[in-house]
C-alpha cells in the first residue's frame, strides 16, 4: 500500500517520478505528491485524489519545475488520517529542510509525536509519516548528514516501512531504507533510481538490486551504495527483471482487468513452460525441497491467492494423499498452529509482500515448518523468508482485482500436487502423466473459453442492472471457482456477493434470493452436476435469474437459466481456470455497466502492506 519513487540524475526528474507514480497507481490513490530539489529549497506538491489530479498541478507549474534533476513522489492509501492535502505525501520536517515520502505504519508514531511536540514541534498533519519528517529534520538541521540522520532515526521506528528522503543541504542525494515493505533500487547511466516495485521503472532500467531489511541506501546520479545499520557499506549483486515495458502498459485494450483476463493462456504457457514435458512429467526440482517427509501441508493467503489455495487443497488430497489446510493468513498469524518439521507451509502470494501472509510464513517457521512461496514478483519480501520458492510467470499484474496472477496460481498448485503425489506414491505414474498432459493443455482451453464467450456476457450482465445482491454457488472444486467470482464482483462492482457451497445455500442465503439477487451458478460434472441443478432449481422456483456457467453441449443450462454462458468441454484437471473465466468477464462488465473503473475499485488496493 502507498507507492514511492525517488530519482536522481537528469532534467527529467518529473517526467521520471510521474511515470512511476502512474505505474505505482494500484497500490493507493487517496492522494499523490512530488518533492522537488533543486538549489537550496525543496519543492512540494501534493494534491489529493487520482495522480491525475497532480498531473495537472504540475502542468499549471508551467515547466517550471521540469529541469530539475532530484527527487521523490508518492502515491497514497490512507491509514493515518483521511486523505487530504495536509495528510498527502511528501511530509516536510522542521524549518522545510527534509522532505519524506513514506509506504507502512509506524506504529509507536504516536509516542514519538508526543516526544517531538514536547520540543515544540508543530504538526499539520494526522500522518505517521510526519514523525520521520520532524525526527530526520531535526538531525539535519543540527549538521548530520542525511544518510547518518535516517540511519539513526530507522532505530527509533517500529513498525513496517519504506522510505524515502531528500535534504535541502544535500542536492543531487536521494537517500531511502526498508524495514517489512518493499524497495528497489533501479540502475541507470548518470541517473538511478528507487522505486516499490520493479513496474514503476520497466520504461527505464531492467537492472535493479534488492534492499534488505533495516539497510539504509543513498543515492547520486553516479552512484548507489547501500550501508548496514552499523554505517559498514554492502556489495549487492543486481538482478536483471525480465519483464517487457510494454507488459505495464494497456496496449488494445480499454482497462488492465480485460488486458489481464486476456493474458492467461500466456501466464499459464510461462508458468508452466521448462516444469512440464510433453509426455506429462513434472519437474520442480527447481524448488529443492524434500518432499518424502511431508506430512501435512499448510495454505496461508489473502484474498484471491486464498482462493487459488482451496482448488489446490482438493487436488492434493485427492492426488497425494495430504491433509491440506488452507488458512486465511491473517487469523493464522495469531492463531496457535499446529505443526511440525513434517509440516509444508504453502504461502501464495502475487505480490509478494502481504504483510499478513508474510507474517503467517513467520508463524509457520516458529514450529519448524519449511516453507514454500508461490509468488509472481521475483526478489519480493517473501521470496527471502521462504525456504524455497515456486515463481508463477503471469508478468507484472496491474489491475487490483487479480485474474492472470490467479491462473498461474493454480497451475503452479497442480505442479506442485502432481509431484507431489509422485514422491508419495499415492497414484500411478500413468495417470499422474495423463493428467499432466492434460495440465499443459490449459493455455489452450482458456484461449479456447475467451474466444467462446466474446461478445457473450451483455445479456448475464443485464440482469444486474437492478441487483442488490447476487450469489454464486458451485459444489466440490466449483466451490472455491464460486468464491472467486464472488470476490471479483463484490470488489469492483460494489454488488454484495456471496459464494456458496450449492448444498449449503438453503441454510441461510436462500433467504437473499429474489428478481434482484441473480444467482451465479457453476454447474460442474458429473454427480454434482446433478445435485449443483437441484440447488439452482430451488433458487429458481423463488425467482432468482439464474445465470448458469456450463459446458456448450449441457441442455439443463439452458433450462435453469435465464441466461447461459457456455464453456467449452475441458479436462477435469482444467475446469476451474475455464469455470473463472467467465466469472472475470462478468464482474468486469458489471462493472463497467455502472461505470466504475475496475482497474482501481474505492478503498482497496493490490499490495496490502498494513495488518
Ligand atoms: C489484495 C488484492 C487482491 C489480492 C490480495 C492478496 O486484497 O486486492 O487482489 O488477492 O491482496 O495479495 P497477494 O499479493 O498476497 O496475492
Amino acid at each position: 500500500m502507498c507507492g514511492i519513487v525517488g530519482y536522481v540524475g537528469k532534467e527529467r526528474c518529473v517526467e521520471v517520478l510521474m511515470q512511476g507514480l502512474g505505474h505505482l497507481e494500484y497500490r493507493g490513490y487517496d492522494s499523490a505528491g512530488l518533492a522537488l530539489h533543486e538549489g537550496s529549497a525543496i519543492e512540494s506538491i501534493r494534491e489529493v485524489g487520482r495522480l491525475e489530479n497532480l498531473g495537472r498541478a504540475v502542468a499549471a507549474q508551467n515547466g517550471h519545475i521540469s529541469h530539475m534533476r532530484t527527487g521523490i513522489g508518492h502515491t497514497r492509501w490512507a491509514t493515518h488520517g483521511r486523505p487530504s492535502q495536509e495528510n498527502a505525501h511528501p511530509q516536510v520536517g522542521g524549518d522545510g529542510s527534509v522532505a519524506v515520502v513514506h509506504n507502512g505504519i509506524i506504529e509507536n508514531f504516536a509516542e514519538l509525536k508526543e516526544e517531538l511536540v514536547g520540543r515544540g514541534v508543530r504538526f499539520s498533519s494526522e500522518t505517521d509519516t510526519e514523525v520521520m519528517a520532524h525526527l530526520l529534520a531535526e538531525k539535519v538541521e543540527a549538521g548530520e548528514p542525511l544518510r547518518e540522520a535516517l540511519t539513526a532515526v530507522l532505530g527509533r521506528l517500529e513498525g513496517s516501512f519504506a522510505v524515502a528522503a531528500v535534504s535541502a543541504r544535500e542536492p543531487g542525494v536521494v537517500v531511502a531504507a526498508r524495514h517489512q515493505s518493499p524497495l528497489v533500487v533501479g540502475l541507470g547511466e548518470g541517473e538511478n533510481f528507487l522505486a516499490s516495485a520493479v513496474q514503476a521503472l520497466l520504461g527505464e532500467t531492467r537492472e535493479f538490486l534488492v534492499v534488505e531489511n533495516g539497510e539504509v541506501v543513498e543515492v547520486t546520479e553516479a552512484s548507489v551504495r547501500i550501508f548496514t545499520q552499523d554505517g559498514e557499506p554492502v556489495e549487492r549483486e543486481p538482478f536483471e527483471v525480465d519483464w517487457d515495458a510494454e507488459a505495464v502498459e494497456l496496449g488494445i485494450y480499454e482497462d488492465f482487468m480485460m488486458k489481464e483476463i486476456h493474458e492467461q493462456p500466456e501466464a499459464l504457457r510461462a508458468t508452466l513452460s521448462g516444469r512440464l514435458d510433453a509426455d506429462g512429467r513434472v519437474d520442480l526440482s527447481e524448488m529443492d525441497l524434500d518432499l518424502a517427509g511431508v506430512d501435512r501441508i499448510v495454505v496461508v493467503a489473502c484474498g484471491t491467492a486464498l482462493h487459488a489455495g482451496l482448488l489446490g487443497k482438493g487436488l492434493i488430497e485427492r492426488l497425494a494423499r495430504v491433509p491440506v489446510e488452507v488458512a486465511v493468513a491473517s487469523e493464522y498469524r495469531y492463531s496457535d498452529p499446529i505443526g511440525d518439521e513434517n509440516t509444508l507451509v504453502v504461502a501464495i502470494s502475487q505480490s509478494g509482500e502481504t504483510t499478513d501472509t508474510l507474517a503467517a510464513v513467520g508463524t509457520a517457521k516458529a514450529f519448524g515448518g519449511k516453507v514454500l512461496a508461490v509468488t509472481n514478483t521475483r526478489g519480493s519480501l517473501i521470496t527471502r523468508e521462504a525456504d524455497a520458492v515456486l515463481l508463477t510467470q503471469a508478468g507484472p499484474e496491474i489491475c487490483v482485482a487479480s485474474t492472470k496472477a490467479f491462473a498461474a496460481q493454480v497451475a503452479v498448485l497442480d505442479l506442485l500436487a502432481l509431484d507431489l503425489a509422485r514422491v508419495k506414491g499415492t497414484a500411478e505414474e500413468d495417470e499422474l502423466h495423463s493428467l499432466g498432459r492434460d495440465l499443459r493443455r490449459a493455455p489452450e482451453k482458456v484461449a479456447a473459453t475467451l474466444a467462446l464467450l466474446e461478445g457473450k456476457i451483455g445479456d448475464a450482465a443485464g440482469l444486474f442492472e437492478d441487483a442488490r445482491c447476487s450469489l454464486f454457488l458451485g459444489r466440490g472444486p466449483a466451490f472455491p471457482a464460486a468464491l472467486e467470482g464472488a470476490l471479483k464482483l463484490k470488489e469492483i462492482s460494489y454488488i454484495p456477493s456471496e459464494g456458496y457451497a450449492a448444498g449449503e445455500m438453503k441454510h441461510g442465503p436462500i433467504a437473499l434470493v429474489d428478481e434482484q439477487c441473480p444467482v451465479i451458478a457453476i454447474l460442474g460434472e458429473g454427480v454434482l452436476r446433478e445435485k449443483t441443478l437441484s440447488n439452482v432449481e430451488e433458487t429458481a422456483a423463488r425467482g432468482a435469474n439464474v445465470i448458469a456457467i456450463a459446458r456448450e453441449d449441457d441442455a439443463a443450462a439452458a433450462r435453469v437459466g435465464r441466461v447461459a454462458l457456455s464453456v467449452p468441454d475441458a479436462p477435469e484437471i482444467l475446469r476451474p481456470l475455464v469455470w473463472t473465466v467467465p466469472l472475470q468477464l462478468l464482474a468486469h462488465d458489471v462493472a463497467t455497466d455502472r461505470g466504475l473503473d475496475v482497474d482501481k475499485p474505492r478503498n482497496l488496493a493490490k499490495s496490502v502492506t498494513v495488518e
